[in-house]
Parts: C-alpha cells; structure tokens; sequence
C-alpha cells in the first residue's frame, strides 16, 4: 500500500490524506462508497484520473485541484517519444482533458497551471517528467498547509460552546487535509473548546450525511445530520451561532459559488443574524470572474435527483428509485451567493471582508 500516512486526516485511527501519488498511480479515498465502505482507489493512468474527477470518487474544489495537478504528473510520467513538441502537445492535451472534467470549481484550473507552467525544464523530457511529479506533491503539500492556516483563522471565530452549521462536504475529504470549512472546526475541537456542528445533508449527492458527518464522527466531534430544509427552523430558535462554508469558485467582488442550496442558507443566516463565513485558499478566487455572473454552473444528470444510493438491511449498496418513472429532474450543482450575505472570506492570510477593494489586496 502506498503512503498515506503523512495526513492529519484521522480514519479507524490512521491518518490519511485525501489524495496522493506514488511511483506512477494517483490514489485517492473512494468517496463514492463512504460512509459504507472505506476503501482506495488506485488511478494507474491520467485518463482514468480524470474520469475520477468527473465520476466523483474524489470530490470537493481543493481535493480536484491536487488530484487534477497528480493527473498531469502522470500524464507526463507516461508520456513515450523523444521529440520536445510532441511531449508538450501530450501535455497540452492532457491538460485539457483533466480541466473538462469538471467546470466549476476554480482549483481544478490552478492545481493544474501551477505544474504545467513549470515543469517544461531545459527542453529536456526525462527532467520535465520529474519536475512534473515533484511540482505535483508541492503542489498537494501546499495546499494542505493552507488548509492549516485556514484553520487556525477560523478557529479565532469559534467560542466554546459554539454551534456551527456548515453545508455540503468541505472537510479534509474535499481537500488534500484538513478542509476548508471543517478545518477551523477541528482547531476548535483539538483546543478543547466545546463545539457543535449542524451538518446539511446537502441532497442530491449528500455529501453532508455521507461525508462531512463521517469525518466528524471519526474525529469524535459532536454533530448532528439536518434535512436540508431544517436549518431555518434551527437558526430562528438560537440554536445556530454560526455558518461556515466552503467554496468552489470566488468572484473579485465577492459573490461565493458553493453547492446547491448554500444560497439559502446564507439569506437564512442574515434574516437570522447569524454570522456566515465561506473559507476556502485564495486559489478559489477566480482573478477573471468580476461577479458570480460569470461563474460557470455545473449542470448534472437528473438521476441524481430521482434516485438514492446506500445500504440495505444487508450491509449491500442499493440505488433506488424515488420519484415515479413520468418525472423528470433539474440538477444544478452549485448557486451563488451574493457577497452581500458573506459576513466574511476564512483564507490561509486571514479573514477577508467580500469587498472587491479587499479581496484585491490579497488575492494577486
Ligand atoms: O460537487 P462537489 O461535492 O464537488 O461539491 C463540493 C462543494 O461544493 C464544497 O463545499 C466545495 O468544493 C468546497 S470544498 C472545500
């Protein structure tokens, strides 16, 4: 088995990372069996990397950025010829192919530039392999250190006692380590305070129920699973102090692009008076997206509306029909949320306020 053991990310009392690569294969957390099955899921080619990140056995905007920059490793890693052009061409190619997998989240596009703008070394193609590769764990190291950071920001926002609901999975399966959302939440449990969680359970994947409560679970940090539409009825009675968020894609004027369903969540939190941050790496920020309008929204297939998955009485994985066979579904993936209703943006360099004059101090 390959080492996974340099995470801070805690299962059945290992730590692991979310994704990682060792000689020429990805391997990455099967979030498609969770919380049913723990198992890894080995990538042996770039093609197949991709296709992971379209089927969604790694999921999350910083997780599909380290495992898009892994993919482009290998395609480079596997690349057989000898003349310069063509190898670049390869790579181009390649490239390309990783960022359709998915459109919305922004580090998919920068885990993948940041190798690819650097790994063409001295037009030599053994020494671009290599640099591939080493830029590629730099890349997946460096965005779990921000995680930390943003983690350690956050955590300055939670007081004991805090209940804090957050949507969607933006832990440390949706990142390299840590999270994003979720990792202030771990600052707060591993300094002892005594904190809460709310966790969505964000239909129609889920990822609230099936992974975000997992992680929680396995970090032994109180939580509790929501119905989506029950968050109002908590926040109107006091018992939520706080929202934390991730994101997927971040306008310069603020307008945050997170699952389905984090728009209301945040109306629902000002109508409320409760505080709703989004964290997320200055990575999400999108420098040519001036407002959520020009955010691309992922549409995707009906059936993940129309059926369920999990297990029967007999431990196995059942998908099952929930709306009859004369309906059809709308599926959008991700909505934005107007800065209007951010009460501020946790990054690894602090908490930012949604203003454009702001978010360009620190955001390069
Ligand atoms: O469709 P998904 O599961 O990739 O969507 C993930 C989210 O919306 C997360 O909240 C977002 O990527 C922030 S992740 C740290």
């Amino acid at each position: 088995m390959a080492l996974h053991y340099f995470g801070l990310m805690l299962i059945n009392g290992i730590n692991y990372r979310t994704v990682w690569m060792q000689d020429t294969s990805v391997y990455l957390i099967n979030q498609l069996l969770l919380p049913h099955k723990f198992e890894i899921y080995k990538s042996k080619d770039y093609l197949d990397t991709a296709n992971s990140i379209k089927t969604m056995i790694v999921r999350g905007a910083p997780a599909i950025g380290a495992t898009g920059a892994f993919g482009l490793a290998q395609a480079a890693l596997m690349f057989e010829g000898e003349n310069f052009d063509n190898f670049k061409q390869f790579i181009n190619e390649a490239y390309h192919q990783i960022n359709s997998a998915r459109p919305t989240a922004n580090d998919l596009k920068f885990g993948l530039d940041f190798v690819k703008s650097r790994m063409f070394a001295e037009n030599s193609i053994a020494n671009s392999k290599m640099k591939a590769f080493e830029l590629a764990k730099q890349y997946a190291d460096w965005n779990a250190e921000l995680c930390r950071k943003i983690g350690e920001h956050g955590n300055s926002l939670i007081k004991d006692g805090h209940s804090v609901l957050t949507h969607c999975n933006a832990g440390a399966l949706a990142c390299v380590d840590y999270g994003t959302a979720l990792s202030p939440i771990r600052m707060a449990h591993y300094s002892r305070k005594n904190i809460f969680v709310y966790a969505d359970e964000t239909r129609p994947r889920n990822q609230g129920a099936s992974l975000t409560a997992w992680e929680l679970a396995q970090e032994k940090i109180s939580h509790a699973i929501i119905a989506d539409n029950a968050a109002g009825y908590f926040m109107k009675k006091g018992r939520i102090d706080m929202v934390i968020v991730g994101a997927d894609r971040i306008a310069m004027n603020g307008d945050v692009a997170n699952k389905i369903g984090t728009y209301e969540k945040a109306v629902l939190a000002k109508e409320n008076n409760v505080p709703f941050y989004v964290a997320a790496p200055l990575s999400t920020f999108d420098v040519n997206a001036n407002s959520g309008e020009d955010i691309p929204i992922e549409e995707r297939h009906e059936e993940e509306v129309l059926y369920i998955h999990g297990i029967d009485e007999n431990n196995e994985m059942k998908k099952i029909r929930i709306a009859s066979f004369e309906s059809n579904a709308k599926n959008p993936a991700f909505d934005v949320t107007p800065a209007r209703y951010i009460t501020g943006i946790i990054t690894e360099k602090g908490v930012i306020k949604p203003k454009s004059e702001d978010i360009e101090k620190f955001v390069g």
